[in-house]
């Protein structure tokens, strides 16, 4: 490709991943997610943060399909969201997600938990799983512990297993709902070094998150949601510099001066 060829390229506004429109969600009378118009570009990292119950892991969790929306569309990398089925189990392997609590199967070593997916849902044959298993173990700094069952490694290990786990199955984009919050304090950074390598080697990921430093370290874009809405979004100099909106402002006064 010619150097103005790629130029012109990387000018198409056309690459994106994720896209929500119009997203609206209830639980009974409650409004849970309000017209929520988001574009998640090819290796853009977007966090979102936000006071508890704006909504923030309901987003997550229709962008996998573990809730269902009640309008309005949500398409990934052109394709609009599967409703069921093989179709949906793919779409699963395309989105990964990292929880706050591990969600390994505790009855399966840790060499297992990143095979398992691998084998069954993307068909890799079984030596070639475990070979990628172990690769992806190493690059998480856990390969020494893969023939030990989930209990027998500490909360960090435990969460970078899991991140193995989701891109073992080679996702197109990685949700990651509060991934360190139920993390001793001496383990959360060894998490997020794993997050923020993931995020130097272009994936595209979606972080809720309440560590505002690796907000403003990884992220190109900070959404602030609020009572169900979309307030406010913003590189993360800006927002944490000068957030315009009230709602913000004062989210981060009290999170950042506590
Ligand atoms: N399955 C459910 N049934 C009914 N209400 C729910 C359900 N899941 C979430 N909610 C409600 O929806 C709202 C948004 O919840 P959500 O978990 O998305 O918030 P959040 O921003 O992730 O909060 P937190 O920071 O505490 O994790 C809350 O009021 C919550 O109580
Ligand atoms: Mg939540």
């Amino acid at each position: 490709m010619t150097e103005v060829a790629a130029a012109e390229e990387d000018a198409v506004p056309t690459d994106h991943l994720v896209v929500l429109k119009s997203v609206n969600k209830h639980f009974g009378a409650l409004h849970v997610l309000q017209d929520i118009d988001l574009t998640i570009t090819r290796g853009e990292v977007v966090v979102v943060i936000g006071p508890s119950g704006s909504g923030k892991s309901t987003l997550c969790r229709t962008i996998n399909r573990l809730e269902t929306i009640d309008s309005g569309s949500i398409v990934i990398d052109g394709r609009p969201l599967p409703q069921e089925g093989r179709e949906l189990a793919r779409l699963r392997a395309d989105v990964g997600m990292v929880f706050q609590s591990f969600n390994l199967f505790a009855h399966k070593t840790v060499l297992e938990n990143v095979t398992l997916g691998q084998t069954k849902v993307r068909r890799v044959e079984r030596a070639r799983a475990e070979e990628r298993a172990r690769e992806l173990l190493d690059r998480v700094g856990v390969g020494a512990q893969a023939d030990k069952y989930p209990a027998q490694l500490s909360g960090g290990q435990q969460q970078r297993v899991a991140i193995a786990r989701a891109l073992a199955m080679g996702p197109k984009v990685m949700l990651f709902d509060e991934p360190t919050s139920a993390l001793d304090p001496e383990m959360i950074n060894e998490v997020l070094e794993v997050m923020r390598q993931l995020a130097q080697d272009g994936m595209t990921m979606v972080v809720v998150t309440h560590e505002m430093g690796f907000a403003r370290s990884a992220a190109n874009r900070v959404v602030f949601m609020a009572d169900g809405r979309i307030v406010e979004e913003a590189a993360p100099d800006q927002f944490f510099s000068a957030p315009r909106s009230d709602r913000a402002k004062d989210f981060l006064s009290k999170i950042l001066h506590h």
